[in-house]
């Protein structure tokens, strides 16, 4: 039989497959090899199989071919697939034949060797990395945290409505703006965030959610911030801080159990603590911004009430928390200009911030948004934002206005926080941050 005829088949579906002859169309990932037999071990992007080639049971030139590949070459290998209970995987190929498709040569070696290599080299060559094991796994992993995100809202009543990324305005502050040269002389901003639009859209879909990239000129080089992340955000019309509050955590619940059921492979090549995320459990603890001052004071913190939380402070709260911790009520000076002032106090805001434990700081920020015309206009004034660009805005308020609230979920926060990785960068495909807009 020629190997034309084998079944092309993928290496996570091997086990369907055992004593089938098959063909595999991968990469070289490693070879090691012992006198008459080599063990090509090949990947082929949904997993990784180790190959047997014995001398004596295939032609001649396939063998030396095989021995003499180097490190991602591209190739596609037949032979049978065999239970393997000492197997990565579970399974082998007893290989038979083999196409070199492209051959890595040696003069030009690939560059990312199992050596350690330093972040920035890595980074060099994230288009390569994104092959080696870790940052296939957290890739992965956002997948599915993507796909857990679309399939919550979808059952529960929401709509995506998609909001646009060329924006007249500011939604988060003016201080992180990227802007840019639209026709004539006109000037527009990447978006900040989709809420603006969110609120106009739930008025006419009730719940709604919009999820794509969005944009912050942060010029802070944290392990937490990226220039271009991507945000899902909720907006629901008779929403209140509380059902935000509830949305919020059973989101956060929901995704993490869809991680755990889907993903314990990736979890495993990452070396997470799953414990840790077996742990999550509703309801999550809930804290007044006026108490996590308190709490931060008395762990050594520098903040005073009024001053905003640094990623010390979140650390600081969470420390001795299994779970994440929902703070309210921020004052209102410290935050961005559409929030609902408390109605007994409106010197804070009803807003909620949502902060990981283990250090992996706030996923979630949203609240109550003010529904009143009135106060609207003087925040927008107060903040010293430009009337006109907010009319479709203020229209929200002049047609039927009713309270609503919705938040945002930082995807890439999420993600590390599953993967249970420092850094943000290995969370997304092609990070872009202070310092890094390539490759
Ligand atoms: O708290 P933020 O700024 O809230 C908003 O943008 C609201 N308009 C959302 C809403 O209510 N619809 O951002 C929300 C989340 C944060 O909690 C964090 O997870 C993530 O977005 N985020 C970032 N992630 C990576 N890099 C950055 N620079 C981020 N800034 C915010
Ligand atoms: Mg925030």
């Amino acid at each position: 039989m020629s190997s034309s005829e084998a079944r092309v088949i993928k290496i996570a579906d091997a086990h369907a497959h055992a004593g089938e002859r098959v063909t595999i169309q991968g990469w070289l990932y490693n070879l090691r090899k012992s006198g008459k037999i080599v063990f090509p071990v090949v990947r082929d992007g949904s997993g990784m199989m180790q190959c047997v080639a014995v001398k004596a049971n295939v032609a001649e030139p396939v063998f030396e071919a095989l021995k003499a590949l180097t490190q991602e070459s591209s190739l596609t290998i037949t032979g049978t697939v065999r239970a393997e209970a000492r197997a990565q995987g579970g399974f082998e190929l007893d290989v038979e034949d083999v196409h070199v498709v492209q051959r890595v040569p040696e003069e030009h070696p690939y560059p990312i060797t199992p050596k350690d290599h330093g972040v920035d080299f890595l980074m060099d060559h994230r288009h390569l990395w994104l092959r080696s094991r870790r940052q296939h796994a957290a890739i992965r992993i956002r997948h599915e945290v993507v796909k857990g995100i679309r399939d919550y809202f979808d059952s529960h009543g929401f709509t995506l409505v998609d909001t646009p990324i060329f924006t007249p305005a500011a939604c988060e502050g003016t201080s992180t703006l990227f802007e840019v040269d639209y026709f004539e002389d006109e000037k527009v901003y990447l978006t900040q965030s989709g809420q603006l639009y969110n609120e106009a859209n739930a008025m006419a879909f009730g719940k709604v959610y919009c999820f794509g990239p969005t944009f912050r000129a942060e010029k802070s080089k944290t392990r937490r911030h990226l220039t271009e992340f991507w945000m899902v955000e909720p907006e629901m019309a008779y929403a209140d801080l509380e059902e935000v509050k509830r949305v919020a955590e059973d989101l956060v619940v929901s995704l993490v159990a869809r991680v755990l059921e889907n993903r314990q492979e990736e979890l495993k090549v990452l070396e997470r603590d799953i414990r840790k995320l077996e742990a999550i459990k509703a309801p999550f603890p809930r804290m007044s911004y006026d108490d996590a001052v308190k709490v931060l004071e008395g762990k050594g913190s520098e903040i005073k009430w009024g001053g905003d939380f640094g990623n010390t402070d979140e650390t600081l709260l969470t420390e001795g928390s299994d779970q994440p911790i929902m703070v309210d009520r921020y004052p209102t000076e410290i935050k961005a200009f559409y929030f609902q002032p408390d109605e007994h106090r409106p010197e804070v805001a009803l807003g909620v911030d949502v902060i990981a434990p283990e250090g992996y700081g706030e996923i979630i920020g949203g609240g109550q948004r003010i529904h009143d015309l009135a106060l609207l206009e003087k925040r927008l004034d107060e903040h010293k934002l430009p009337r006109e660009a907010f009319e479709w805005y203020l229209d929200v308020r002049r047609f039927g206005s009713v309270p609503h609230g919705g938040f945002g979920m930082g995807v890439e926060r999420f993600v590390a926080w599953m993967c249970g990785v420092e850094h943000l960068r290995e969370t997304i495909p092609y990070p872009r941050m202070l310092y890094r807009t390539r490759p």
